[in-house]
């Protein structure tokens, strides 16, 4: 495989980087560090990559000249864009539109002009569902997201399709539910729990803690897209990538407590905009057509984050 991958200095690009190069595929990552989190946890991924063996190329997809990147390219995974779904409102919306929407679609059009492309595997995400109307939810159910960024994947999912139907361009999006584990992105939950275990910082809980996510661990995100890449799919197609983990925040935090041998210092404030009450995704589609299945437990994956914080603390 010629992989690209985009994003590859994030939080999920760089563990699929490393994993292709691992299968000893060849691998060109792009990423323009971009200052959503500390650009120096990007540079630290990005120069991983490079030591794995990847080629790295620092652009921002909007601008480059893709035709270039993309010769000989056979499978695109793109994974740029920009997460968050909390602080997808108000003027930084535009970010979400022109790195999730607007990088997505100049993809797309340039994949129409290769001649070596096989597969474009999408990062797109369980947002896109919003308050569901039923759990499990399978990728037929109806999308109703409920945060700014949820709509701006949901759009880029759709445009994946759409090329799909009208150009040919052999797309796959894989909704993945809550990544965890380590390197996960300083924002996100897992992360700011295992630096409170290590360093003891504060944890702040949105709410009551009583939401429920499907969380997902990293290696298994990653050995779906490889299967997305490499088994034969629909163009078009979309799955859920769900661990099946369905967990409240509190009951995360027990395992944390737990684990950790200590006591955690928890302030609680309002729920936040656009965050939903709930995830749950049916891994019927992707068991049948993939073959795959999560391996690596919450508890695990926990345990893993854990030891990876603990370990970065003494860097
Ligand atoms: P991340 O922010 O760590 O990685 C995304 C990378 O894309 C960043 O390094 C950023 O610099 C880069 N990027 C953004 N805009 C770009 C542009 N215009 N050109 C080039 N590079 C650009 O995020 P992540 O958590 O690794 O998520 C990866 C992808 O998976 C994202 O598309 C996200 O929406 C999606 N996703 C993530 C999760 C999760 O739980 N982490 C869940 C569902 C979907
Ligand atoms: C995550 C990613 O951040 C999104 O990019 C992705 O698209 C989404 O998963 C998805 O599955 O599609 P989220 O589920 O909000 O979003 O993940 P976390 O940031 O880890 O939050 C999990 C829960 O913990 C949320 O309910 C959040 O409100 C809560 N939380 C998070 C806190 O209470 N405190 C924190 O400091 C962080």
């Amino acid at each position: 495989m010629h992989a690209l991958v985009t994003g590859a200095a994030g939080f999920v690009g760089s563990h699929l980087a490393k994993r292709l190069r691992d299968d000893d595929h060849d691998v060109v990552g792009l990423d323009s560090f971009t200052d959503y989190y500390d650009v120096a946890l990007k540079r630290a991924n990005a120069d991983g990559a490079v030591r794995a063996g990847v080629k790295f190329v620092e652009a921002d997809l909007n601008e480059v000249d893709l035709r270039g990147v993309l010769d000989g390219v056979d499978v695109i995974f793109h994974l740029a864009g920009q997460p968050g779904v909390r602080s997808s409102w108000g003027d930084e919306f535009a970010t979400y539109t022109r790195c999730n929407v607007e990088a997505t679609q100049k993809l797309l059009e340039a994949s129409r002009d290769s001649r070596s492309l096989r597969r474009l595997v999408f990062a797109s995400s369980s947002s896109i569902y919003g308050d569901a109307e039923r759990f499990p939810t399978s990728e037929s159910d109806r999308p109703q997201p409920i945060s700014p960024y949820g709509v701006t994947k949901l759009a880029a999912e759709h445009l994946c399709s759409l090329y799909a139907s009208s150009f040919d361009i052999p797309t796959v999006s894989l909704r993945y539910f809550t990544v965890y584990g380590p390197g996960q992105r300083p924002d996100m939950a897992f992360t700011r729990f295992a630096q409170a275990a290590v360093r003891g910082s504060e944890i702040t809980i949105f709410g009551s803690g009583e939401q429920v996510r499907d969380f997902t661990y990293v290696d298994d995100v990653v050995e779906a897209n490889v299967l997305a890449a490499t088994c034969d799919v629909t163009p078009g197609t979309v799955l859920n990538v769900a661990g099946g983990s369905y967990t409240s925040v509190n009951e995360v935090l027990d395992v944390f407590r737990e684990l950790a041998s200590t006591e955690l210092t928890v302030t609680r404030v309002e729920a936040m905009a656009g965050d939903v009450r709930r995830t749950g995704g049916d891994t019927a589609a992707i068991r049948s057509v993939l073959g795959w299945r999560p391996v690596v437990g919450l508890r695990e994956g926990i345990e893993r984050q854990l030891k990876w914080a603990a370990e970065s603390d003494l860097r």
